[in-house]
């Protein structure tokens, strides 16, 4: 039997950029749909409609994320080794979060408008010059690249350097399934060496390295950062076992990085494909105060989905799932819903009243650093928006090939400078 979901579970369906047409196809004909996998995967069912998305995020006790957030099926000794913060299930969950969320609420994050100011406003002049210079370069390794992980290395209170090494850590942990970036493809014989560890890549033995002599030195000379917040933390009096400490490192570094450098090339991409909405931002710049900015983020989703696992039987829409059953949840499939929103195929920056699934949706592990990306992305938008009269593509954008970051790799672009 064919099954209309099947192409998404391989990562060289998302090489075009994302299946939108499929996803509408599924929303319409087959909404709970079952995706199968080749063995030794069970297969899962893809989940496409808004509201679908929704009541199974928030709906933790039946839907759990203790068995992890991707699609790989993970036995007990796996998950040992392998849990971090985003793949537990409250109270642990709770107690996990409580330790670094202080960090990423409004107030901290708004203290860092200035600071990010500055770096945008080097890493485009450079790129500006570099456009002067040799016409066309590449937005993702002169922009998106630049701005996030520089943060993130004040947010860990380590030197400005580090970050290339950071940005090639996060390129080899995302690249799981890209031949281009992944030092070990996943599902390969020689990945199964690596099972113990996040994507099964040998990069996260470095981070893990990393991370611990950073927590090292913070326990001597303990700071304001999220490195001493973690190496000091303690849960019910019990400090955090080695396994947590990297394992929650490794999910910061990746996600304070990762996600918002493509939100960014995807927002420049989104800026590209519609010169008027470029114009109008020109003449309205505070727009993007408002909810132009979550435009951005709907049209451009950074992540593709995160998996569930049912505690027991249960009916999501008039599909019967089975205990122990995979879910994935299709974020940019919901954020086009028809039924949840008007015109969704219409970028529209007066749109207003948009419920967002981009950074997940009513459940207890809705992104920790929403905050601190959507104010990455307004101040690069901005600044970019104000040095320049036009961008335009000068070769063809490569995709990221993975069902799970909605990647952009390379964005060759020309700019006229204002
Ligand atoms: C545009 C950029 C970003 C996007 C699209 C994004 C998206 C997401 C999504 C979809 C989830 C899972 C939600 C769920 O399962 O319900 C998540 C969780 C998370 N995100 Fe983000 N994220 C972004 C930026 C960031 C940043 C800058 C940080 C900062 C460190 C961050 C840290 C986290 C953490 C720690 C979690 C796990 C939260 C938990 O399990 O309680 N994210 N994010």
């Amino acid at each position: 039997m064919d099954h209309l979901a099947a192409p998404l579970a391989d990562p060289d369906t998302f090489v075009a950029g994302p299946p939108y047409e499929l996803f509408a196809r599924l929303r319409a004909q087959e909404p709970v749909a079952w995706t199968p996998e080749e063995p030794p995967h069970h297969g899962f069912w893809s989940v496409t409609r808004h509201a679908d998305i929704v009541r199974v995020g928030r709906d933790w006790q039946t839907f759990s994320s203790a068995r992890g957030v991707s699609l790989e099926e993970l036995d007990d000794e796996q998950l040992v080794h392998r849990t971090s913060l985003i793949d537990t299930d409250p109270p642990r969950h709770t107690a996990l979060r409580k330790l670094v969320a202080p960090m990423f609420g409004p107030k901290v994050v708004n203290g860092y408008e200035t600071f990010l100011r500055g770096i945008v406003g080097r890493a485009l002049d450079d790129a500006l010059a570099l456009a002067g210079l040799q016409g066309a370069f590449d937005l993702v390794e002169h922009v998106s690249s630049q701005v996030p992980v520089r943060v993130l290395c004040r947010l860990l209170d380590v030197d400005d350097d580090v970050h290339t090494r950071l940005t090639s850590w996060g390129d080899r942990l995302v690249g799981h399934t890209d031949p281009e970036l992944a030092d070990v493809l996943l599902g390969t014989e020689e990945s199964e060496k690596y099972r113990l560890v996040p994507f099964r890549s040998p990069a996260a033995l470095e981070v893990f390295e990393y991370g611990r002599s950073l927590a090292a030195r913070r326990r001597s000379e303990p700071g304001d950062d999220l490195v001493t917040r973690l190496a000091t933390a303690t849960i019910d009096g019990e400090p955090l076992s080695e396994k947590d400490f990297d394992n929650y490192f490794l999910l910061l570094a990746l996600a304070g990085q990762e996600t918002t450098r493509q939100a960014v090339s995807l927002a420049a991409l989104t800026l590209i494909e519609h010169p008027d909405a470029l114009a109008r931002l020109q003449e309205w710049p505070g727009l993007l105060d408002g909810p132009a900015l979550d435009e951005f983020l709907r049209w451009g989703p950074p992540v593709y989905h995160m998996r569930r696992t049912a505690t027991r039987d249960a009916v999501i829409g008039d599909v019967e799932v089975r205990a122990g059953d995979k879910i994935a949840l299709w974020y940019p499939s919901g954020n086009r819903d028809e039924r949840a929103i008007p015109d969704p195929v219409v970028f529209d920056l007066d749109r207003t009243g948009v419920d967002l699934l981009t950074f997940g949706k009513g459940g207890p592990h809705f992104c920790m650093g929403s905050f601190l990306a959507r104010l990455e992305l307004k101040v690069t938008l901005q600044e970019l928006i104000a040095r320049i009269d036009s961008i335009a593509l000068a070769g063809t954008p490569e995709r990221l090939r993975s069902n799970f970051v909605n990647g952009v790799k390379r964005l060759p672009v020309t700019l006229t400078p204002r």
